[in-house]
């Protein structure tokens, strides 16, 4: 589509002798945060012309999207009516630089005909590193033993062999809310640490479920077997405070809940409520409600929560490999050829 553009427009060029830049051709791409990792500009400069927003604020976004043909999303501000309306009629695609697209609004997409991409897969197993990450911390008193060492209570309680004890992964059954690919990547690293049973809930049982030895179950079920509970299935609206105090109430004393997904999955003041009567053993959060989180939130002062900043997939080889499927997406779309991993709504 874009080589018969240009194509087109050289015949034009030659038929009305007129001299016109060769590049008025190149489509329009809006890079929605100056820091998008330069292996995805390379790919996407061969063909099109790059507006990179100074910032990732709305207002410097709106400001420069005009005109454009595809936007390169690398943000967790709305994507709103607003700035598709200020982008014009031309606009295709708007390609995500996440798995998670909760900030996109899907209906005006719909309404309008633009497509949508994100990035699924390749950031499976940075996300389940970082779930492996919050449930050996939280297993294991992290947060509470640094407290221990910061506010010098580190004594003499050392020499009780009851002291700090943590649980096990190891024999332990473990619940995954949503087994797509990154809760199948979690599910693959349980296996390493021995764990007795692995269960899974979703919209159906799926093959990959049989092929790691996990357990299709309904959330009743996983909820008061689990002795950690995975969440990983995506924000929508059956999942929005699926964690409530109902789900806090069925959880074993003893467990524990992470969550690698979307803070709004978890009624994080029934939350909060649980960790404080020790409904629950403990909880490791990399995301949480607002982010970033307020520096005075309850969730700072409770021993038994272990944080993390939304550092899913925040490693170089991960951010690198989203930045280059957003860019190959949107050159797809600009070619009108099929997306690599469009998102169907
Ligand atoms: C995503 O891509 O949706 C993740 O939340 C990023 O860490």
């Amino acid at each position: 589509m874009i080589r018969s553009g240009i194509i087109l427009f050289s015949l034009f060029v030659s038929a009305t002798q007129a001299e016109a830049p060769i590049n008025m051709t190149r489509p329009k791409v809006l890079i929605s945060n100056p820091s998008v990792p330069a292996a995805a500009l390379e790919l996407l400069k061969e063909k099109c012309d790059l507006i990179v927003s100074p910032s990732d604020e709305k207002n410097s976004i709106l400001n420069l999207v005009e005109g454009v043909e595809a936007i390169f999303w690398a943000t967790h501000v709305k994507l709103d009516n607003e700035i598709i309306e200020k982008a014009g009629a031309q606009l295709k695609l708007i390609a995500s630089m996440s798995a998670g697209y909760n900030h996109v609004d899907l209906k005006e997409l719909k309404k309008r005909g633009i497509k949508l991409s994100n990035t699924p897969g390749v950031l499976s197993n940075a996300v389940a590193d970082i779930a492996m990450l919050l449930a050996l911390g939280t297993s294991r008193r992290l947060t509470e033993g640094r407290f221990h060492i910061e506010r010098g209570t580190w004594g003499a309680d050392t020499n009780n062999t009851q002291w700090m004890l943590g649980t096990d992964l190891e024999g332990s059954t473990v619940g995954i809310v949503g087994l797509g690919g990154i809760g199948q990547a979690i599910a693959k690293r349980l296996k390493g640490f021995d764990v007795a049973r692995i269960l899974y809930t979703g919209h159906r049982e799926k093959s990959e479920g049989a092929s790691l030895g996990a357990q299709f179950v309904d959330l009743d079920v996983l909820t008061k077997e689990s002795d950690f509970i995975f969440l990983s299935a995506p924000l929508t609206n059956e999942t929005m405070n699926m964690c409530n105090g109902t789900f806090f109430s069925k959880m074993r004393r003893t467990a524990i809940l992470i969550n690698v997904s979307r803070g709004q999955l978890v009624d994080q003041a029934a939350l909060i409520g649980a960790l404080k009567e020790g409904q629950i053993f403990a909880v490791g959060l990399d995301v949480m409600v607002p982010e970033p989180l307020p520096i005075d939130s309850e969730l700072l002062k409770l021993p038994n929560v272990v944080l993390t900043p939304h550092l899913g997939s925040a490693t170089v080889n991960t951010r690198n490999a989203m930045a280059q499927l957003t860019a190959k997406n949107i050159l797809l779309a600009l070619e009108g050829e099929e997306l690599l991993t469009p998102v169907k709504f």
